[in-house]
C-alpha cells in the first residue's frame, strides 16, 4: 500500500531559497554586496552548499570563483552544515600561554574531533578563535554567543553539559 504524503520534503529547503532570492535581489545592484548576501545566505540556510553559491554567481552574473574566493578569505563562511552550537576556543596570545591548547586537546578527546569538524550528530561544530575579548580572564572560549572565562579541561564537561539537550 502507498501512503499519501502529507507535504513535500522540499517545501523548507525551497522556502530557504525563496528567501536567499529575495536577499540577492534586495542587494543585486548595490557595489560590494556580496559578502552581505553571503552572510544572509549563510544565515538562513545555516552554511553555503556549492548548489546555493552556483545560484548566487548565476544571479549576481559573477564567475564562481569569484565568490569561492571569497568564501576562502573568510574563516566565518562555512560550504559544510554546521553544528547546532559552534565552540571556538581561544588561541590568541593570553589564552594560548595560559593553557588554551590545553582545552582544544581536551574537546578533541572528549567530542572525538578535530579542529573545523562538526559532530556526527550535528549538536557541535569545533572551531578556533583569535582573541574573543576576555584576555584578563584567560584561557576562555565561547560556545553560540557565551564566552567561558578561566576555562580548565576540568570545567568542560560541566561547559558542555548545558548544550546537550
Ligand atoms: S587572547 Fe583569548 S580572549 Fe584575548
Amino acid at each position: 500500500m502507498i501512503e499519501k504524503s502529507t507535504q513535500c520534503a522540499c517545501t523548507e529547503e525551497m522556502q530557504k531559497y525563496g528567501e536567499i532570492r529575495n536577499v540577492i535581489d534586495l542587494y543585486r545592484d548595490t557595489e560590494g554586496s556580496l559578502i552581505q548576501i553571503l552572510h544572509a545566505a549563510q544565515e538562513i540556510y545555516g552554511y553555503l552548499p556549492l548548489e546555493l553559491l552556483e545560484i548566487i554567481a548565476v544571479s549576481l552574473n559573477k564567475p564562481l570563483s569569484e565568490i569561492t574566493g571569497v568564501l576562502s578569505f573568510y574563516s566565518f563562511f562555512s560550504t559544510k552544515p554546521r553544528g547546532k552550537h559552534t565552540i571556538r576556543v581561544c588561541l590568541g596570545t593570553a589564552c594560548y600561554v595560559r593553557g588554551g591548547k590545553k582545552i582544544i586537546e581536551a574537546l578533541r578527546k572528549t567530542l572525538n574531533l578535530e579542529i573545523g569538524e562538526t559532530t556526527e550528530d550535528g549538536k557541535f561544530t569545533f572551531e578556533v578563535a583569535r582573541c574573543i575579548g576576555a584576555c584578563g580572564l584567560a584561557p576562555a572560549m565561547m560556545i553560540d554567543g557565551k564566552v567561558y572565562k578561566q576555562v580548565t579541561p576540568q570545567k568542560l564537561t560541566s561547559i558542555l553539559n548545558a548544550y546537550m539537550d
